[in-house]
């Protein structure tokens, strides 16, 4: 299957997404958490994008679309994957057709996930996140085992710097403007499906799987 998660930042994107590959033998393919390993290792690709995620802008799409593009290209990717955190432009979505058409491929749906901006500073300041496996926790509706450790690995948990209410309203903006346009889009193309995260993860969990059919 392939599918991608759309949604506001801390929508539960990337928890929904590990909830989904437990059903599906298939990749997550994160454009955040890959730039976040290039910022990590120093590359130069890293440097760049950080200039831009520091301050809740969306990093450009010429960055973007090669590292989407070679992800998509390797052999785990051929049977499927979730993408989640991208596209987030049209003009990534455009590019994002024209790599799977390349690839012969097509999309099997597009779940927004919808939560009302209420709830979403809540889960973005709570958020942990463990920095060597990437899991990601919240103090209050998702705690570690271990206070501060990741349930994973045992590495300490921190908290994302992006994940200020500053940068966060930021990251909002960006949303707004930019990537909520592609709800239309992808209604417009058939593949559409909403589901509304304002309940319990699992709930939340429960409804993709039937709004995919699973
Ligand atoms: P990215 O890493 O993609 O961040 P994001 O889209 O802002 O999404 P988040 O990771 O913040 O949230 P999420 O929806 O995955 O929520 P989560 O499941 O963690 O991007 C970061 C930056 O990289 C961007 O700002 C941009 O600069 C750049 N970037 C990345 N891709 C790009 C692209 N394609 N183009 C341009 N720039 C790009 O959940 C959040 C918290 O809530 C957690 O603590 C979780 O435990 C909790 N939670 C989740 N669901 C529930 C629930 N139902 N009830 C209670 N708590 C919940």
């Amino acid at each position: 299957m392939k599918v991608i998660l759309l949604g506001a930042p801390a929508s539960g994107k990337g928890t929904q997404t590990k909830l989904l590959l437990s059903k599906l033998n298939v990749p997550h393919v994160s454009t955040g958490n890959i730039l976040r390993e290039n910022i990590a290792n120093g590359t130069e690709l890293g440097l760049k994008a950080k200039e831009y995620m520091d301050q809740g802008l969306l990093v450009p799409d010429e960055l973007i679309l090669g590292i989407a593009e070679e992800r998509l290209s390797r052999d785990d990717c051929k049977a499927g994957f979730v993408l989640d955190g991208f596209p987030r432009t049209i003009h990534q979505a455009k590019a994002l057709d024209e790599i799977l058409e390349k690839f012969g491929v097509h999309l099997d749906a597009v779940v927004d996930i919808e939560v009302a901006e209420s709830f979403l500073y809540n889960r973005i300041t709570g958020r942990r996140a463990c920095p060597l496996c990437g899991e990601t926790y919240h103090i209050t509706d998702l705690m570690p085992k271990v206070d501060g450790k990741c349930d994973k690995c045992g590495a300490d948990l921190i908290t994302r710097a992006d994940d200020t209410r500053e940068v966060f309203g930021k990251r909002l903006e960006e949303y707004k403007n930019l990537t909520a346009p592609l709800i239309d889009f992808y209604k417009e193309k058939g593949l559409l499906k909403t589901v509304v995260s304002n309940n319990i993860v699992e709930d939340v969990h429960n409804e993709i799987l039937k709004v995919l059919g699973i």
